[in-house]
Order: C-alpha cells, then sequence, then structure tokens
C-alpha cells in the first residue's frame, strides 16, 4: 500500500503503534465474509469477469483456512487483518489486485466491525437467556423459602427467596430487550460507502444486504463511515448488565458470610487464604462485583474517542477495536460463570426462616390490619411504632405483633410476584432469540 506515495518504512515502534492486529484478528470470519460479498457485487458491476470473481473467493476461503487452522502468518506491517487478508489473497491470485475497488478501509471496517458484533449480540442473548432460565429454576425451588427483604440493607419485609432471585432474572430479561433492540442499528449495510463521499460505482447495495443477511442500507456514506453509536450501544447496554450481576454477586458475598448464612456458595466457585486455612472466599462473586468497573470504563474509553471527533473517519476510531473485543470477550466468560455460580448456590432454609422470626418484620403487616379496621394510616403507624419501642425496650412481643409476621406474607407475594407474567415474557424473549439466529444466517457462503 505505501509503494506510490512513500519512499521510507515506518519506524518498528510506529508499525507496532499504528497496528489494530491484536484485536481485529478476530475479526477475520467477518472480514471474509464481506469480502467474499465485495467480489461478488464487483462481478455484478462488471469490474471483476465471473473466472476472478471465483479465483478471489477461493483464495478468500483459502486464507480463512490458512486463519482458523492457525497457519496465517499475520504481518504487523501491513496494520490491520483487513490488509493482511488482502495481501495474502494476491499472493494466491493477482485478480485479487481488484478486490478493494470501489471500497475503502473505512466501509470495510465498519462493516466487519457490524458482523463481528452481530454474532456475538447473538451468543451473549443465548448466554443471556440460559442466565435467566437458571435463575428461573433457582427461584422455582426455592419459591416457598421465606427471607426477609432488605431495605437500607436493614430487615424490611418477609418475602420469598424465590421472588428474590425471580427480581434479577427480571433485571437481565430487560438487558436482554436492550441488547435485542440494538441489533437493528447493528444491521446495517454500510458498503458502498467508500472513504465516506461514496463510490463511482452503481454499487449492488441491496444484493449485498441481502447476500449478509442484513436489515438495511446505510443513509448517508459520511455518517455510515464513521458511525460507532452501535458500539458504544453495545458497550453502554454491556456495562449495564455488569452493574446487575455486580449487585447480584454483592448480594451473593453479603448472603455467604458467616453473619448471614443465608447462601452457600459451591467450591468451584470459591477460593482458600494463602495464609487463613480456615477462608472460603466467594471469588467468583467478588471478581464478577469488581470487573463491572471494567465494562463501564470500555463504555466511557470509547465515547471519549468518540467526543469532538470531526467528520468523517479518523483514525481515532481504530481505538474502537480493544474494548469491542475485550467487552464481548469478558461479558460471555462472566455470564457463564455466574450462570454456573447460581445454579450451584444452595439456600439454607432455615437460616433464612429463622431471620424472619424477628417479630418486627410485620410492622406493615401490622400497621395495615389497624387501617383495616379503620384507623387512619398515619395513627396506626405511630401506635406500631411505638409498640415496637416498648417490646425492644421490654424484650417482649408487644400483643399487636403476636400474629406471625409470615402468615400475612403469602397473599402479598403472590400479588408482588407475577410468576405467571415472567414465564410468558421469557417464552417471547427465546422465541425472537430463534427468529434472529435464523435470520441471519448468511446467504451464498
Ligand atoms: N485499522 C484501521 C481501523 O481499524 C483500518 C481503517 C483505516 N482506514 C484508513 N483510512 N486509514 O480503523
Amino acid at each position: 500500500m505505501r509503494k506510490g506515495r512513500f519512499t521510507k518504512e515506518l519506524t518498528r515502534e510506529m508499525s507496532r503503534f499504528n497496528s489494530s492486529l491484536p484485536y481485529d484478528r478476530l475479526l477475520f470470519e467477518d472480514d471474509i465474509a464481506g469480502s467474499v460479498v465485495h467480489a461478488r457485487a464487483l462481478r455484478r458491476m462488471g469490474i471483476l469477469s465471473e473466472k476472478e470473481e471465483k479465483e478471489i473467493v477461493k483464495a478468500l476461503e483459502t486464507v480463512r483456512g490458512e486463519i482458523r487452522d492457525g497457519k496465517f502468518a499475520f504481518r504487523e506491517e501491513l496494520e490491520d487483518v483487513h490488509m493482511n487478508i488482502e495481501a495474502r489473497c494476491t499472493e494466491i491470485t493477482p485478480s485479487a489486485k481488484k478486490l478493494h475497488t470501489a471500497r475503502s478501509r473505512n466501509d470495510q471496517v465498519n462493516l466487519a466491525m457490524r458482523l463481528f458484533l452481530r454474532r456475538n449480540l447473538i451468543s451473549l442473548m443465548g448466554l443471556l437467556l440460559d442466565l435467566i432460565e437458571t435463575l428461573s429454576k433457582k427461584s422455582e425451588e426455592y419459591g416457598k423459602a421465606l427471607v426477609p427483604s432488605y431495605t437500607h440493607l436493614q430487615r424490611a419485609q418477609i418475602i420469598s427467596a424465590g421472588m428474590y432471585l425471580n427480581s434479577f432474572a427480571v433485571m437481565f430479561m430487560r438487558d436482554f430487550d436492550r441488547f435485542f433492540d440494538s441489533f437493528k442499528r447493528v444491521n446495517v449495510m454500510t458498503l458502498s460507502s467508500g472513504t465516506g463521499a461514496g463510490v463511482n460505482y452503481l454499487y449492488p447495495a441491496e444484493f449485498a444486504k441481502e447476500m449478509l443477511a442484513l436489515d438495511e442500507v446505510r443513509v448517508n456514506s459520511l455518517d455510515a463511515v464513521s458511525d460507532r453509536d452501535f458500539i458504544a450501544e453495545f458497550l453502554s447496554n454491556a456495562a449495564m448488565t455488569a452493574v446487575h450481576f455486580s449487585r447480584l454477586a454483592e448480594d451473593l458475598c453479603i448472603w455467604s458470610s458467616e453473619e448471614f448464612s443465608f447462601a452457600v456458595i459451591a467450591e468451584e466457585y470459591s477460593s482458600g487464604s494463602s495464609i487463613m486455612p480456615h477462608k472460603k472466599n466467594p471469588d467468583a462473586a467478588e471478581l464478577l462485583r469488581g470487573k463491572s468497573g471494567f465494562f463501564i470504563g470500555n463504555l466511557v474509553s470509547l465515547l471519549t474517542v468518540l467526543k469532538g471527533l470531526p467528520l468523517s473517519y479518523n483514525k481515532d476510531l481504530q481505538e474502537d477495536k480493544k474494548p469491542l473485543v475485550e467487552s464481548v470477550e469478558a461479558l460471555a466468560l462472566s455470564l457463564e460463570v455466574l450462570k454456573g455460580m447460581i445454579a450451584t448456590t444452595r439456600f439454607d432454609r432455615e437460616k433464612m426462616r429463622k431471620a424472619c422470626e424477628d417479630w418486627r418484620l410485620a410492622g406493615v403487616d401490622v400497621v395495615d390490619r389497624m387501617v383495616m379496621e379503620g384507623i387512619p394510616l398515619r395513627v396506626a403507624h405511630e401506635r406500631a411504632g411505638a409498640a415496637v419501642r416498648e417490646g425492644m425496650e421490654r424484650g417482649v412481643i408487644p400483643e399487636i405483633f403476636r400474629e406471625s409476621a409470615g402468615a400475612n406474607a403469602g397473599k402479598r407475594i403472590a400479588a408482588a410476584y407475577n410468576k405467571k407474567k415472567f414465564n410468558v415474557e421469557l417464552a417471547k424473549r427465546k422465541r425472537s432469540w430463534k427468529r434472529l439466529q435464523e435470520k441471519t444466517r448468511l446467504k451464498g457462503f
């Protein structure tokens, strides 16, 4: 690429600095898919003969095989996966010298990123559904186990552990929805944008869109090559998911502490101490809590790159690779670990029930009983409060608190946690995920 314009090579440091290979080498499948379709488009445009198209597609497939088999020698001085693939294709067939016609790396990279994110989105959404399913099963298992709910990390009211576990499943379902909704903004055909100014050929964009199973063709090429919104959106959704699992992880750290002893995390997800022989630490939960910082950081990192960037393509945009690739990998691993940890965590029904024996947990129920007898809420609240103070001072259960708090919990929980609706909603998501998977199966490969 430097042959014509340049007489000097990059310095060694600059070559390393300039290279996106450590991250974009993971995009090779996507780059090749884009190039196969581009070659087919070039044939339709009359730029390639049938023979040249075949040779190029075959060369691309050969390169794909070489990379898959770990036999491909990546060259850092070629900067990125795209140049590496093109250079190797040209070694295989001189026809590949025509492959980059009507294309710039700007639109090439943008498309490859979209295809990479698309397939990873689908698998991440699958992992999310697995996690939701696991939480839902656990929730069924502990559907009748009573446990205090907490506000301000102080005991509040009695709920069931099933309702508690389900609340996280609902959070992750919202995360699923966010990823699903973002899909249409990822699934866009950006070839034919060139450097950003468009291309000097009649590009069969609809054809390329169909071949790549994309939803639509970009509207404005200038926007297309500089658009990384879809990546920022993914990183934001990943960060939100991470914030959710960090909260679950924190609760598990608390619940598995000696002081609480509500949960027992399996040994497979715990570590010991190098000096204290008695320790069993909730490492998986702590790491999940800690990793949320990484996901949030990646979002901030990309937004900061994008902020104030002039149109259209700028090399700064290459800095999108690291946060995207690393977030995708870390999110997949986090979801798998979390699912495994949840599946193997045992909740101690007895310890949870014992914590519910605290008579004060019936406070709201006591107030409501008085309200139902016609006493205004504020009066009832004050009366119950005074009874609590007196009961605590004297170390006895006040008369109005005698009826067990758990007795009222059942009806309230049943109304507060709509299991049926949850199951319907989960089944809906599973169906849409399947459809997405089928819809995006590539044609013509
Ligand atoms: N490696 C670059 C990236 O990932 C490729 C795009 C380069 N385009 C350019 N005009 N220099 O963004």
